[in-house]
């Protein structure tokens, strides 16, 4: 899977127009918490283009949505949140309840192996899906870039397809392994395991996984259920294949993109990055100008109907 200009899109001049005229009226609003169903309900044009982009998203497995120009970072920033808004039911992530977690480094000496989570450390690697904390399915992973870093965080998708027909012609062993049930913990959300298969498969038969490796193996650890021999040989197999580069796409993210994922049919990761020495954290009235770290607004979303 290689990233197109057919997985860009930008919004058309209607749908400009009714967004200019909501922050004309608004400015001094600009929350998440805001985004009431009635706010949305004035949004005609872009709730067909959010409809459109879905359709898509489910095709092509992502899509990224260019930035307005006449918008402000902040502006823009709180447009992706109203795009989340009108994608379908935005999912608590922690156990504050927050729906957009922000990602990114809180302090350059923590490491994913003393323990700091994923999204507050600098470190790439780990590719993966982000629906492993509860057993309900959710349909899109949203990422919104509000800052990039002074170096590197370039994005990888790969299509979930081609992992599976390479398991499928290659590795049929190891596709079987990943079929059957693995332990999985509600990591940040609350305690306890449940058990799912990595590779499960929609009405229509397409494959689709649940794959974040560092939080299975917590979750075998924590249930007293290590994992076998033959477990850990497909997990060591599925990461292999997860970095062959004829199967990555590899990107930058720019400022004010909005990545929207099928998060079961794309597998995810980013390269490693490094922020200014005196990169500030950005806070809700973040200006152009400044050095901020590189920041990425993350939101899981469940379609209303699906
Ligand atoms: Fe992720």
């Amino acid at each position: 899977m290689k990233i197109s200009t057919e997985n860009y899109i930008t919004l058309s001049s209607e749908s400009h127009k009714e967004i200019i005229h909501f922050f004309s009226e608004n400015n001094d609003s600009l929350v998440f918490d805001n985004i009431t169903p009635e706010k949305l309900h004035s949004f005609k044009q872009l709730t067909e283009e959010i409809k459109a982009i879905k359709q898509n998203v489910n095709q092509k497995g992502f899509m990224v949505l260019k930035p307005l120009q006449e918008l402000s970072l902040h502006e823009n920033r709180f447009l992706s949140w109203i795009v989340i808004s009108l994608l379908g039911e935005p999912l608590v992530q922690n156990k504050e309840g927050a729906k957009i977690i922000h990602v990114y480094d809180r302090d350059r000496t923590k490491k994913m192996e003393d323990g700091a989570r994923y999204h507050q450390t600098r470190q790439g690697g780990s590719i993966h899906t982000d629906n492993v904390n509860v057993p309900v399915k959710w349909e899109y992973l949203v990422m919104h870039c509000v800052a990039t870093a002074m170096v590197g965080g370039e994005t990888i998708l790969l299509n979930g397809n081609d992992i599976y027909n390479y398991l499928k012609e290659s590795l049929p062993d190891v596709l079987s392994t990943l079929e059957a049930p693995f332990y999985w913990e509600y990591r940040g959300i609350s305690d306890g395991t449940y058990q799912a298969p990595i590779v499960t498969y929609s009405e229509e038969g397409v494959a689709q996984f649940r794959y974040l490796r560092d939080y299975l193996e917590s979750a075998h650890q924590k249930s007293g259920n290590p994992l076998t021999a033959k477990q850990l040989s497909a997990l060591d197999a599925l990461d292999s294949i997860l970095e062959i580069s004829d199967l990555q796409s590899r990107f930058f993210l720019e400022q004010g993109e909005t990545l929207i994922i099928n998060d079961s049919q794309v597998f995810h990761g980013r390269t490693t990055f490094s922020d200014f020495e005196n990169a500030e954290v950005v806070d809700l009235d973040f200006t152009a100008g400044k050095r901020y770290k590189r920041t990425i607004d993350r939101a899981w979303v469940k379609e209303i109907n699906g």
